[in-house]
């Protein structure tokens, strides 16, 4: 059954999703229809196509009445919009249909858990959030007249009932299903607990699946839990970081922890910590099996904290998913590399090998604002490396941004502060990489309004946003010193 808000939801965003020109979006990075999108929900693969929903505002560029928008893709980069999902019309959900994951279940339905916000107290009260359930087709959902199915009731003793969400659901090899939530302590904590079900309409409470102990922000967002190369992996989105040398940076930020999975206590066993992404635009990841097997992410690539500030006003739309990654565990770290379908998207190869860069430098053919770039840099004298080499794009006299790399600090860092931005939010970041005497491996996916950079193989990630106009299409390189560079470009989709 589909309400008249979802019904009023869908007439509005296919009417003002035709007037976005797609010229004025990314060319493979997915934005709303319409409107306002935050993190990806219900990452899934169901009746033979890849789905994405998304936190959604249809009306306005600015969070408000969380949705869930709907795409969905064979490749998992050319996506086709599907209507809304969700609309906040329930009493329990009136505030918004938050964060969630999807399933399929045994009957061939697929099954969308996601926290449903309500207000009590009038607009300045205090926010309820509960476990809900929507069963559907992979078109239209329904709500399930008996939700929500984990509400404060569930609660173990000294946990929020105004922080209580992101539901990831996965099934065990035994057919029971489970889901890990986000809640929080009264000293702000974050706290993940675990509940399982035997049909995925009734939960009931299992364990604390994993505690922040202060180490990582305070509440943790958007859990996932997955088993990766033998690993059992946690990935956690916590609000309030404190930055920890170059690991972790302040605000939002990533984290993902390697451990194992102690089925007696039902607790997840840390031994390992990273930051996901080092870059400035990057939260709230899902992940999801591909049918072949791979452990693929995509992340929301924007920060909280810049919403406001990013000059987006002038776009009939807000928020961008990250390239679809491939995620492997190597020596015990995370790696990620761009997922396997985009080299079917290249076109024009231009390849250039030992280029010395002694001073500033062009080449012919590498230029564009939708293109891929593999390089690897060198010095050209190992025992005396270069001071500094930059690498320049999205530019033209009046704007670029940049990458730059210093092999004496084996520091990495993007700039996008002459990116055309009039605002002073966060425009660099820098990323502490392996010391490989002064080498670097880079592999740049630049799409019309972001950069993603795999760093050595994919060790590291670093993703930032750029608001350029996209006829800066300049790409150039300088070194302070010498390096020898070896370069790789490929358009991608046909663009540039
Ligand atoms: C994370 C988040 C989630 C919440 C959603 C609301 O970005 O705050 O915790 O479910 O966004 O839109």
């Amino acid at each position: 059954m589909v309400n008249q808000s979802l019904i009023f939801a869908r007439a509005y965003e296919q009417e003002a999703g035709s007037r976005v020109s797609p010229s004025a979006r990314p060319v493979f990075h997915l934005t709303p229809w319409t409107g306002w999108m935050n993190d990806p929900n219900g990452f899934s693969y169901y009746r033979g196509q890849y789905h994405l929903f998304y936190q959604y505002n249809p009306y306005s560029t600015e969070w408000d009445a969380m949705h869930w928008g709907h795409a969905v893709s064979k490749d998992l980069l050319h996506w086709t919009y599907l209507p809304a999902a969700l609309a906040p019309d329930e009493a329990y959900d009136s505030f918004g249909c938050f964060s969630g994951s999807a399933i399929e279940l045994s009957d061939g339905r697929q099954l969308l858990l996601y926290t449903g916000v309500r207000k009590e107290g009038g607009d300045k009260g205090k926010e309820y959030q509960t476990q809900c359930v929507a069963v559907g087709d992979g078109l239209n959902y329904t709500k399930y007249p008996l939700n929500p199915v984990l509400s404060d009731a569930a609660l173990p003793e000294g946990l929020s009932p105004y922080d209580f969400r992101d539901p990831h659901i996965w099934r065990t090899e035994e057919g029971l299903f489970r889901c890990v939530v986000g809640t929080r302590r009264a000293n702000k904590l974050g706290t993940l607990l675990m509940f399982s079900s035997p049909d995925g309409f009734h939960w009931q409470y299992e364990s604390v699946l994993a505690e922040n102990d202060g180490r990582f922000g305070q509440m943790w967002e958007c859990p996932d839990f997955f088993v990766l190369d033998g690993k059992q992996v946690l990935f956690v989105s916590p609000q309030d970081m404190l930055p920890e040398g170059f690991e972790y940076h302040n605000g939002n930020g990533t984290v993902c922890q390697i451990g194992a999975f102690d089925r007696d206590s039902k607790r997840f066993v840390m031994e390992h910590h990273q930051a996901i992404d080092y870059g400035i635009d990057f939260y709230a990841p899902q992940t999801i099996l591909t049918p072949d097997g791979r452990r693929v992410m995509i992340g929301w690539m924007q920060n909280w904290d810049t919403c406001k500030v990013t000059g987006y006003e002038e776009r009939p739309w807000f928020g961008q998913m990250s390239l679809p990654r491939e995620l492997s565990i190597r020596n015990g770290r995370l790696y990620q590399q761009p997922i396997r379908e985009l080299k079917q998207c290249r076109s024009r190869r231009v390849e250039y090998n030992n280029v010395p860069v002694d001073g500033p430098l062009k080449l012919e053919g590498i230029e564009g604002r939708c293109v891929e770039i593999q390089m690897h840099i060198r010095p050209e004298d190992a025992s005396n490396p270069f001071i500094k080499f930059t690498m320049r794009f999205a530019e033209d006299e009046q704007y670029h941004s940049m990458l730059s790399f210093r092999p004496y600090e084996s520091l990495l860092k993007i700039d996008r502060k002459f990116s055309g931005s009039r605002r002073a939010f966060i425009h660099q970041r820098r990323c502490q990489v392996a010391d490989r005497n002064g080498e670097i491996d880079l592999h740049i996916i630049l799409d019309r309004f972001s950069i993603e950079v795999f760093i050595n193989d994919g060790e590291q990630v670093m993703t930032a946003t750029i608001l350029t106009n996209t006829s800066a299409r300049g790409i150039s390189f300088e070194c302070d010193g010498r390096a020898v560079m070896d370069i790789v470009k490929h358009s991608l989709f046909s663009e540039d």
